[in-house]
């Protein structure tokens, strides 16, 4: 049974402080119940704050990082080191801190000359991590799935238009992005679905459109990608500011 949700904030600041929070009593409570907590983070700029706030004490402290293992939902198709990398912007977010278990943090080789490969090779990551730790036969369960929405309707690494948004089968696909002319390494629908919570964070003006394009608009379609979100059976929860919430009813 899936359920969907939304909660709006002021602001960014509160969006990150409050998805903290509740992202650290998640973690517990998947730590409590099994000993594990599995989460895949957005890259983007808007979860940065979110990040921030997770590596600065006391937050970091009561956080179970030590039985938390950390995957990217998608990366660009550039070295670590590079300016779009959304490993760097975590690396200099949350794990330059240096307390978060090199184990636990799982990167896609983006740096591999060929972005099929690197998909291949995140794909079996998942496979052997699941499959082993967590003996999953099927589609890996993550606990928790972080996203975030472009002004396109796009989430992860999966555009409007590109090959990615019909994958069945693969976890991790290398997809082209026309409008970037450049590849990208994505989690897929059959992922993104499977996941016990799904967390959408989407701040800022640029959004509003959108967003009243997809939760009022088309409501009940899939013309954008983050439409084709819909869990088998799980928790998808809108965490929105004020202004991209900002052609919402009030109601939402
Ligand atoms: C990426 C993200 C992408 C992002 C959206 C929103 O690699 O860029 O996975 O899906 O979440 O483009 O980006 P902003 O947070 O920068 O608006």
């Amino acid at each position: 049974m899936s359920q969907e949700s939304r909660h709006v904030y002021p602001d960014a600041d509160a969006l990150a402080k409050g998805a903290a929070i509740d992202l650290q009593r998640h973690a517990q409570r998947c730590v409590a119940e099994k000993g594990i907590f599995t989460l895949a983070l957005a890259g983007g700029s808007t979860p940065r704050k979110l990040y921030t706030v997770l590596a600065s004490d006391p937050m970091f402290l009561e956080f179970p990082w030590d039985k938390t293992h950390l995957f990217f939902g998608d990366e660009r198709h550039v070295p670590p080191t590079h300016l779009d990398s959304n490993y760097l912007m975590v690396q200099t977010t949350l794990l330059s801190t240096g307390r978060i278990p090199a184990g636990n943090v799982h990167r896609i080789r983006a740096e591999l000359p060929d972005a099929n490969q690197a998909a291949v090779d995140y794909d079996v990551e998942l496979h052997t991590f699941f499959n082993t730790a967590m003996r999953f036969s099927q589609c890996p369960r993550f606990d928790m799935i972080l996203l975030g929405m472009g002004p396109d309707g796009h989430t992860a690494s999966l555009f409007p238009g590109s090959q990615g948004l019909e994958e069945k089968n693969r976890w991790v696909v290398a997809n082209w992005v026309e409008k970037f002319k450049s590849t990208r390494i994505t989690f897929t629908f059959p992922v993104l679905n499977a996941a016990h919570s799904v967390w959408l964070l989407v701040c800022g003006p640029d959004k509003a459109d959108m967003m009243f394009e997809v939760l009022i608009a088309t409501r009940n379609q899939a013309n954008y990608p983050v439409q084709r979100v819909k869990l088998l059976d799980g928790f998808k929860v809108w965490l929105l500011d004020k202004a991209a919430a900002a052609r919402l009813p009030r109601s939402y």
